[in-house]
């Protein structure tokens, strides 16, 4: 997606090898334009996948993925971190291991949002190494919920995320895909 594209290399810094500062348009401050024109082009790209439900991730996805909900006109579902009072023990859950900011969580869902009849799109801000959309299709798996497919809005190619959910038969689109990265040097597939 080229408007993006240009926004990453405008706005965008490349910390180091691995890390891409893009929090005063995604992750941080949003623009809710940006958000909008995502939000099409994922629409638009699975409009005849009979989508049921958006799932994203707290709390980076959520922004492209309500836009993409919207224009497909169905609920979004949010994979929570931590879990809420409200949700008492109908839930599902599985832990997630983030390489990149060193954590472990777990990725809870209350069984009421994720059915058997769902046919589900992941949206996600990031794809690093797969583990946040591992955890979330477990959890469709747990309410035997079908996963059409998987928008993002950066892949990072040189990551093993892409080749773990490729493997998988997973129907993956990202909007930006980052071949490499150095300190101040982004690199686009
Ligand atoms: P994975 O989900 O693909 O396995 O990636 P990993 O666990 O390694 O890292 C996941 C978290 O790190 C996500 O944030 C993701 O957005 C963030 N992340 C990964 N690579 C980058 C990057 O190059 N730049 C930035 N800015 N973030 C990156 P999270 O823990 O889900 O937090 P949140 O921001 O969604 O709240």
């Amino acid at each position: 997606m080229k408007i993006l594209e240009e926004r990453i290399l405008k706005d965008g810094k490349a910390l180091d090898n691995n890390i891409l500062k893009v929090d005063s348009f995604l992750n941080h401050q949003v623009d809710p334009k940006l958000m909008k024109d995502i939000g099409y082009e994922f629409a638009n790209y699975f409009k005849n996948k009979n989508i049921t439900k958006v799932v994203t991730i707290e709390s980076s996805g959520i922004a492209p993925a309500l836009m993409v909900a919207d224009i497909l006109n169905v609920p979004l579902v949010i994979l929570k971190k931590q879990t809420s009072k409200t949700l008492n023990n109908n839930v599902y859950t599985t832990a997630v291991t983030s390489f990149t900011k060193g954590i472990t969580y777990n990725l809870t869902v209350s069984k009421d949002y994720i059915l058997s009849s769902d046919n589900v799109l992941i949206i996600d801000d990031f794809l690093a190494n797969g583990e946040a959309a591992s955890g979330a299709l477990r959890l469709l798996e747990m309410g035997k919920a079908t996963c059409t497919g998987i928008g993002i809005v950066i892949e990072k190619s040189f990551q093993p995320g892409i080749e773990k959910l490729k493997k998988l038969g997973i129907d993956v689109y990202s909007l930006a895909r980052i071949k490499k990265l150095e300190k101040d040097t982004i690199v686009f597939e």
